[in-house]
């Protein structure tokens, strides 16, 4: 018999990578799930702690069959781990988002130690290293010791299930056949069963296989009917396994997007990083479920589980709630020249204990991994070996990457994965709404061969910032609203983007951030950090996907308004909404998923929202200065063109890089100012550097705007005394 016992309790923590002979005493006393960056990662200031501590544990023999063998599994060491017990060095594993197992057997005593060095520090081949988000260190998933009668399915490789389930969908015959293969250490025979039918076979060097006929099948069919079989294999000394499965048939069309059991079916949704306020990413089963039960409700059909491996419990909770899954390895950023080896384990072991999920239909092979660097010969050999890698695993999946806004459409990288997305932040970043629309235009007229997506586009809002006029980088909810409005429409408009992923559905931890009133969160979730709070972005994706009857006032936290007329924005997924002031009906409007009404204000209002059962209720105040703390820049922009002494026969930050770039005298302040700028994501003027597509983007783009979106990353002062010097220079 196969025993799991949970060993989640007892440990010591302390930073150090001395191996104790003992368990210390005065070591921190921690319970798993546990990260050591909890606070400091989520914090702001990029200086949270990274470097080796260590996780000790004291243990009994476990009891064990003749010859049975205990294995240690760990759920998430993050980001490399060596495990010792009783000071002998077992293992040693470099990837901070997947499963690993340790056969402890041969070195246990009456009373063992287990001890774990957990390394999160900088190194130049485990991936991440550079990326928009913290990396924090721990044991912060679970750890367990497996008991397993000698003979027993295959556990430490890989980290696998110890059995692979591929089932093999016909639509017109409304059946599948089913192939179960397992892997053990013994000769005898294994029992499978699937859907009540049970089948014996031997295995060959180590491998059985069972093929199983269901008809008619129940399909996995999305979020209406996610129906699931299990696969069991059991082997005659007891030892027993099971795997859930799903049977579903995907298509990736490049005019028609993705199809699900044969009809359209576009993927609409969102993305998730797997962290959370107060909480790092050392979640446990309710966070999951929460973000589960959030997900539900936006209506999303798809997730984008970035930038790693997420939990088994996440990939379960897709598979249930029928959520299509896009999982990926952390190949992020940066290339590295000593990493091809890292992407490659941290891809098998993704493939490997991920197989068997129906929720999963590609692989992403990397994200924006052009962002600093041209795409090297290096970096394109890297991902051909992980492209066949994962097609030699998996030949049920496409691979997929997300590519960043400035790789040329042309890259020959482009044609390694099987499909492929874009992350644009054009209307955020730089640029503006509608370069969205141009560049899938343009792209699918140039390659209306390739299968393409939209796996990244978001805004930041913290809920603190109001605007009637909002603007690009202001961080108000009222731009994140514009801005989403405007890729809904893109995306309704472009059925050949087989899927689309919301950057992202909840705000989340990137310590080296520190914009928008906030420090050390990437603030361009729908949802803020500690799920408290749905931005008002969140009820436009609601009104667009999900079918439960709904109302939502926006401007709900935006109360004094300082005009005579404010507009109110409803969002609703309901044919027509009527809106009420003070109890007097305003207006009744029929539409779809925005409906915009002009209010009168005279003092404190009561506004209600009807449709049928639904109704939502704000109140809005008259009054006579604008409320500061609305405002994300509370120091007035310098207005420094209303003085007399601005020369317009000069250049100034009014004037586009395009032109400023031309001018050798007013390039080369240009370059000084750009090494100023923050290295922060939103500077593009830094990977500008060397990057034709990205250049000729920001020609286009005044220095001014360019200064507004790096935010306080280049103080006032500093763009009061750049105008100066511009202005002392005559226009070509
Ligand atoms: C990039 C990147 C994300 C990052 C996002 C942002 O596209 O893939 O990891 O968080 O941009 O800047 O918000």
């Amino acid at each position: 018999m196969r025993n799991i016992i949970e060993f989640n309790e007892g440990w010591r923590f302390f930073k150090t990578d001395e191996v104790p002979s003992a368990l210390p005493a005065g070591w921190e006393a921690v319970t798993l799930p546990h990260t050591w960056n909890a606070a400091d990662g989520q914090d702001g200031g990029n200086d949270y702690w990274r470097g080796t501590a260590m996780y000790c544990k004291a243990f009994d023999r476990p009891d064990l069959e003749p010859n049975g063998r205990a294995i240690l599994e760990f759920l998430g060491a993050a980001m490399t781990a060596d495990v010792y017990v009783n000071g002998r060095h077992l293992a040693h594993h470099e990837s901070g988002y997947s499963t690993f197992r340790v056969d402890v057997t041969d070195v246990l005593g009456d009373e063992n130690l287990l001890c774990v060095a957990v390394d999160n520090g900088a190194n130049d081949r485990v991936y991440p290293q550079k990326a928009d988000f913290t990396f924090y260190g721990g044991l912060y998933r679970g750890v367990n010791l497996i008991t397993v009668p000698a003979e027993h399915f295959e556990l430490v490789k890989d980290g696998t299930p110890g059995i692979k389930v591929t089932p093999s969908v016909n639509l017109k015959n409304q059946a599948a056949i089913v192939s179960v293969e397992t892997w053990q250490n013994g000769s005898g025979p294994v029992t499978v069963t699937v859907a009540g039918e049970e089948k014996t076979v031997t295995p060959k060097d180590g491998r059985a296989c069972a093929e199983f006929l269901i008809a008619p099948v129940h399909l996995w069919n999305g979020p209406d009917d996610p129906y699931l079989y299990t696969a069991s294999a059991k082997l005659a000394s007891g030892d027993e396994i099971s795997t859930r499965f799903g049977c579903r048939e995907t298509w990736f069309r490049p005019e028609n997007g993705f199809f699900l059991n044969g009809r359209p079916y576009p993927l609409r949704g969102v993305s998730r990083h797997q962290d959370r306020q107060g909480m790092g990413n050392a979640l446990t089963i309710r966070e999951h479920q929460e973000d589960m039960a959030i997900l539900r409700e936006i209506g999303a059909n798809t997730v984008r589980l970035a930038h790693y491996q997420h939990a088994q419990e996440f990939y379960d909770l897709c598979d249930e709630n029928g959520i299509i899954v896009w999982a990926e390895i952390p190949y992020i950023t940066e290339h590295m020249s000593n990493g091809r080896q890292n992407t490659l384990e941290q891809m098998r072991e993704l493939v490997v204990q991920n197989y068997n999920h129906p929720s999963i239909v590609c692989w992403g092979l990397s994200n924006e991994i052009t962002a600093s660097g041209a795409a090297t010969e290096d970096l394109m050999e890297n991902h051909r070996a992980l492209n066949d890698l994962c097609h030699r695993l998996d030949s049920t999946r496409p691979t997929t990457m997300a590519h960043v806004f400035m790789l040329e459409t042309d890259s020959p990288l482009i044609d390694i994965p099987d499909i492929g997305s874009y992350n644009l932040y054009f209307g955020w970043y730089l640029g503006g709404l509608t370069q969205n629309d141009r560049f899938f235009d343009e792209f699918h007229t140039k390659f209306p061969g390739r299968v393409i997506g939209f796996s990244e586009y978001g805004a930041d809002a913290n809920p603190q910032f109001h605007s009637s006029a909002p603007e690009r980088g202001d961080y108000t909810e009222e731009y994140q609203c514009v801005y989403h409005e405007h890729l809904l429409k893109v995306i309704g408009e472009r059925p050949y983007l087989w899927a689309t992923h919301v950057w992202n559905l909840f705000d989340f931890a990137a310590d080296g951030r520190d914009e928008g009133g906030k420090k050390g969160v990437n603030q361009k979730g729908m949802v803020t950090f500690d799920r408290k709070l749905k931005k008002d972005a969140f009820y436009l994706y609601k009104a667009a996907w999900s079918g439960e009857p709904f109302v939502h006032i926006c401007g709900r936290r935006y109360a004094d308004r300082a005009e005579n007329t404010t507009q109110v924005k409803v969002y609703s997924n309901q044919p027509s909404v009527t809106l009420r002031i003070d109890g007097r009906v305003i207006g009744t409007k029929a539409g779809k998923t925005v409906f915009t009404f002009d209010v009168p204000l005279t003092g404190e209002h009561e506004i209600e929202a009807v449709s049928g059962g639904c109704r939502d209720k704000i109140t809005l105040r008259r009054v006579a200065e604008p409320n500061r703390e609305y405002l994300f820049r509370k120091a007035e922009v310098v207005n420094w063109f209303d003085k007399e002494d601005y020369k317009p026969d000069c250049y100034s930050v009014k004037d586009t890089m395009g032109a400023l770039m031309h001018n050798p005298r007013s390039a080369a302040i240009l370059g000084k100012m750009m090494e100023r700028m923050s290295a922060s994501r939103g500077d593009v003027a830094k990977s500008a550097n060397g990057n034709a597509n990205l250049q000729r983007m920001m020609a286009g783009m005044s220095l001014e705007s360019l200064i507004k979106q790096a935010g306080d990353a280049v103080p006032a002062e500093m763009v009061k005394s750049l105008n100066a010097a511009l202005q002392q220079i005559r226009k070509d």
